[in-house]
């Protein structure tokens, strides 16, 4: 039978987020319901609303979730009702070309839930990345569920599921930042501070953090970075060089999704260094590079999708070197909120106020 829920949509280009009935069908073969106890507000959700990433309106918010598994449908047998998961949204499928290579991080053929959300009048729903859980309950793809240690707490777990993740992973899977290395993030939310995280957990000497906002440059210094730049008062590729030996970092993660920041980027690294893209840009954004500096410079541009990461590899190490107190994954929750608080935890985010709010329910 399928159930009734509460859930968050956004019902149209910058409208408005609003609370709806959601019916959650049961789980057909190969897939879950998950019972959401805890939901992270992204900023890509954000670019959800806004119609940034596409235009299949009505979407079902959310994507950064942990929960605990209610009903499986046939044939799933990697998780059963009861276990406690962080979901993800790269469901890899052991089949595609990069799979069979045993490189599954970059599966081709990631999968969702095969049935549909819907409004109560039978509108379906796009969910976020294929998950949408800004909702007391949602319907996934089995392979969407990733077990962790349940002694971990659901709105620290949850953040996992994509931002921190992502960042985390851009540096030690993406960017393979290492022992002794420079590296420096631009942009420092949650994605650009679990960059830094990940950089301080492997190692990096010199970590520097670059924003327009003080006040996230603060936090970044609390994450591990070992010098800040606000870029809107100096020349972010001029401190950076300097910042180490007038030569550019081995490592630059770009965690904004602009072209200006992307070209800090390219221009702040070491010749032979890395570029890491892990930031999102909008469908009408360009990037011009003299073609000769990109031959010239060398070294690798590189984008990081979801950190690069196997969830059922990383999800359960990243979340015990949290529980051995190695990672602190809970500085990234400035506040926990309601699921009729997201509207409002856009804004902050806009505004710069917050690393992540997460939903609990
Ligand atoms: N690649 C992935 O798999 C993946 C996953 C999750 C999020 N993302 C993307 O990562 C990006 C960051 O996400 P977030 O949740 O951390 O967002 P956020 O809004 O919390 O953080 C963005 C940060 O960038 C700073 N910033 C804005 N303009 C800047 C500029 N010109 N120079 C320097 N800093 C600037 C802001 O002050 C803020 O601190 C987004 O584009 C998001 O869509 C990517
Ligand atoms: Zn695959
Ligand atoms: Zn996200």
């Amino acid at each position: 039978m399928a159930q009734e829920v509460r859930g968050v949509i956004a019902p149209g280009k910058d409208e408005p987020v609003r609370i709806e009935t959601i019916v959650v069908p049961d789980p057909g073969p190969g897939e879950a319901v998950v019972r959401v106890q805890a939901c992270g507000v992204c900023h890509t959700d954000l670019h959800y609303k806004q119609g940034g990433i596409n235009d299949e309106f009505p979407f079902l918010l959310g994507h950064e979730a942990a929960g605990v598994v209610e009903a499986v449908g046939d044939g799933v047998s990697d998780v059963e009702p009861g276990d406690f998961v962080v979901l993800n949204w790269r469901a890899v499928c052991g089949r595609c070309r990069a799979c069979l290579r045993g490189r599954p991080w970059y599966c081709f053929d990631t999968h969702n839930a095969r049935q549909k959300m819907t409004l109560t009048d039978g509108t379906e729903l796009s969910p976020a990345l294929g998950i949408g859980a800004f909702a007391e309950k949602t319907l996934v793809a089995a392979g969407q569920c990733t077990k962790v240690d349940p002694a971990v707490a659901p709105q620290v777990a949850g953040l996992l599921g994509c931002g921190v993740m992502a960042g985390i992973g851009a540096a030690l899977n993406t960017g393979n930042v290492g022992r002794g290395d420079s590296v420096a993030v631009i942009g420092c939310g949650g994605v650009g501070d679990a960059a830094i995280a990940g950089s301080h957990l492997a190692g990096a000497g010199t970590i520097i953090a670059v924003d327009i906002d003080d006040r996230k440059l603060e936090t970044a210094r609390s994450m591990g970075a070992t010098h800040t730049v606000n870029s809107r008062e100096t020349d972010p590729v001029e401190a950076i060089r300097e910042l180490t030996g007038g030569f550019g970092a081995d490592v630059v993660i770009e965690a904004v999704g602009r072209p200006e920041t992307y070209k800090q980027a390219f221009y702040a690294r070491d010749l032979a260094g890395t570029v890491v893209l892990v930031g999102v840009p909008t469908p009408e954004m360009k990037l011009e590079l003299p073609l000769l500096d990109v031959f010239g410079r060398g070294g690798a541009l590189k984008s990081s999708w979801y950190g690069d990461c196997l969830p059922s590899r990383d999800f359960p190490m990243l979340i015990d070197l949290h529980l051995q107190g190695r990672l602190d994954l809970g500085a990234f929750v400035t506040e926990t909120i309601g699921l009729d608080e997201v509207e409002k935890a856009f804004e902050r985010m806009h505004q710069g106020d917050v690393l992540r709010s997460v939903v609990v329910l």
